[in-house]
């Protein structure tokens, strides 16, 4: 062989290794993992999103919401994600099968949403916490998604949607802020992230 061809053969191979490591080993491992069926209650885990919701994945990676909020809970013996109650349990490679997009992410600018539908369980609530976050809290330093919503006139009855903001976050009289179809998905999709089931590998401890 010349110098050459043992070169690319080498580079070749390391390539390979690299390819076995990372993707053909875990693939074997964690590929095809299926949801998990209680035998006792019959319940099925994790459970299926709604339409909205799945849509909302998209909303959630088109705005970055993963440059601040990670979506994983670590061990308890590796950080204080638990003692923090943001899960009850750690999360396990199950608990994203049934997402078409996921977003564990890498930096905690703001606390995990793992399970934020079980802290913030009310739609209203997360419409104005994203229209604007310092009309809930002062101090927040979280951006705006205002631009995910419409300040339109009140033609007849205000909607059932319409946020209630108060004091300089409210607008003008006469005027109501609404959610577009994309707050609506992303706040379905919030709404959805539960992960406070058990697992066959990562069952809920006892209270
Ligand atoms: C620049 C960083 C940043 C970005 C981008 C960001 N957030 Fe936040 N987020 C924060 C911070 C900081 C907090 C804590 C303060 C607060 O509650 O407003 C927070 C809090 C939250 C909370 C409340 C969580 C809790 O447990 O109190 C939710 C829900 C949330 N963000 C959702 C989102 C969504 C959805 C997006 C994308 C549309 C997003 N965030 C984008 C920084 C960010």
């Amino acid at each position: 062989m010349n110098r050459l061809s043992v070169l690319f053969v080498g580079i070749f191979t390391s390539f390979l290794i690299g390819w076995i490591a990372m993707v053909r080993v875990p693939l074997g491992q964690i590929g095809r993992l299926q949801p998990d069926v209680n035998e006792e209650t019959g319940d099925i885990f994790p459970p299926t999103p709604s339409g909205l919701a799945i849509a909302g994945e998209k909303v959630y990676a088109a705005n970055g919401c993963v440059y601040c909020h990670t979506q994983i809970v670590r061990p308890e013996e590796e950080g204080s994600d638990i003692a923090r109650k943001w899960g009850d349990r750690r999360t396990v490679a199950r608990d994203y099968i049934r997402q078409t997009i996921t977003f564990p992410g890498t930096q905690r600018i703001g606390p995990d949403l793992t399970n934020v539908g079980v802290r913030y369980n009310d739609a209203k609530w997360q419409h104005q916490h994203l229209y604007n976050p310092r009309s809930i809290n002062a101090w927040s330093r979280m951006p705006s998604f205002d631009y995910l919503y419409v300040t339109r006139k009140i033609v007849g009855q205000k909607s059932d949607e319409a946020l209630d903001l108060k004091g300089e976050f409210a607008p003008p009289a006469g005027y109501e802020v609404v959610p577009t179809t994309e707050a609506r998905e992303l706040v379905a999709y919030l709404l959805s992230l539960n992960r406070n089931y058990p697992l066959k590998e990562a069952p809920l401890p006892e209270k």
